[in-house]
């Protein structure tokens, strides 16, 4: 399948490991340009050098800053248009799962955790639509299953991805037939070093029981698995898509619609 990806200038926010990662990877295989963005400059900047090593110096862009900070954003745009003159694709993927299990986190919890899930999403948006409203370029949120359904996960959290369910949908009515906003939702993704890998640290009897209790496929999702769903969503392949949200989770989510 043709994806028509070659050459497209893609920001992707959380990049520096995981599924953000994981997306800059698929999208460099199918010959188009990233721009990696997280707060820690070291790790970003190993990882670009690494990216520009197998895929070539100029394919590359890393942009360290906070995506929940406005003020971050104008440097990031100037960047952008001095590299590329544009964008064609943007994925705002930072989200952090990490609460407390209360059924009302307390004020400050709830307000970090919408913090790093939606206002992130919300400035990533509001920046980047211009220059995807000029190319008839593409917008996606990383949501999750937690955001579709009450699966057990922190009340903060799910309430946050949620909302970035509705700010696509939204979005993507309003803006038609410009710029096409999607949504992806994963299940539970494992890779070393991540949220998963930390949990089966802690107690990997009671994770393996979880998965074999709630995940009719038996088994974590990958973030490869995740980024080949963004990057189909993304591509001239999808072109009908929009206002969707593509659930890649194994089969764990029971809902019908
Ligand atoms: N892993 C799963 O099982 C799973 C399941 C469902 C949904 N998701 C969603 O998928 C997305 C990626 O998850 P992941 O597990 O790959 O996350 P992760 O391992 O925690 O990686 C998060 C990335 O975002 C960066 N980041 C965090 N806060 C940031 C900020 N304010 N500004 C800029 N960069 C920031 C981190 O680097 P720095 O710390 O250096 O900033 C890192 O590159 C999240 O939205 C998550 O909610 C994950």
């Amino acid at each position: 399948m043709n994806l028509d990806l070659t050459d497209k200038r893609v920001l992707i926010t959380g990049a520096s490991r995981g599924i953000g990662l994981a997306i800059a990877e698929g999208f460099l295989r199918e010959g188009a340009r990233v721009a990696i963005l997280a707060r820690s400059a070291g790790p970003l900047l190993e990882t670009a050098e690494r990216l520009a090593a197998q895929h070539g110096q100029n394919r590359v862009l890393a942009l360290p800053c906070d995506c929940s900070d406005a003020d971050a954003w104008p440097g990031i745009l100037n960047r952008l248009q001095t590299a590329w003159d544009g964008l064609d694709i943007a994925i705002a993927n930072v989200g952090d799962g990490r609460s407390v299990p209360d059924a009302m986190p307390d004020a400050d919890r709830f307000a970090q955790t919408w913090r790093s899930n939606f206002a992130t999403a919300e400035q990533t948006a509001r920046a980047t639509l211009p220059l995807l409203e000029e190319s008839q370029g593409c917008l996606l949120f990383v949501s999750s299953i937690a955001g579709l359904e009450a699966i057990g996960a922190p009340t903060d959290y799910s309430v946050a991805k949620t909302a970035l369910v509705a700010l696509s949908k939204q979005l993507a009515r309003k803006l038609a037939p410009r710029v096409r906003v999607n949504c992806l939702a994963p299940g539970n993704v494992y890779f070393p070093g991540g949220s998963w890998d930390a949990k089966i640290r802690s107690d990997a009897g009671r994770v393996d029981a979880l998965i074999e209790a709630t995940v009719p496929m038996r088994r974590f999702g990958t973030p490869e698995e995740m980024a080949d769903a963004a990057v189909f969503l993304c591509s001239a392949r999808a072109s009908f898509i929009t206002g969707a949200c593509l659930v890649v989770d194994g089969g764990q989510t029971v809902s019908l619609f």
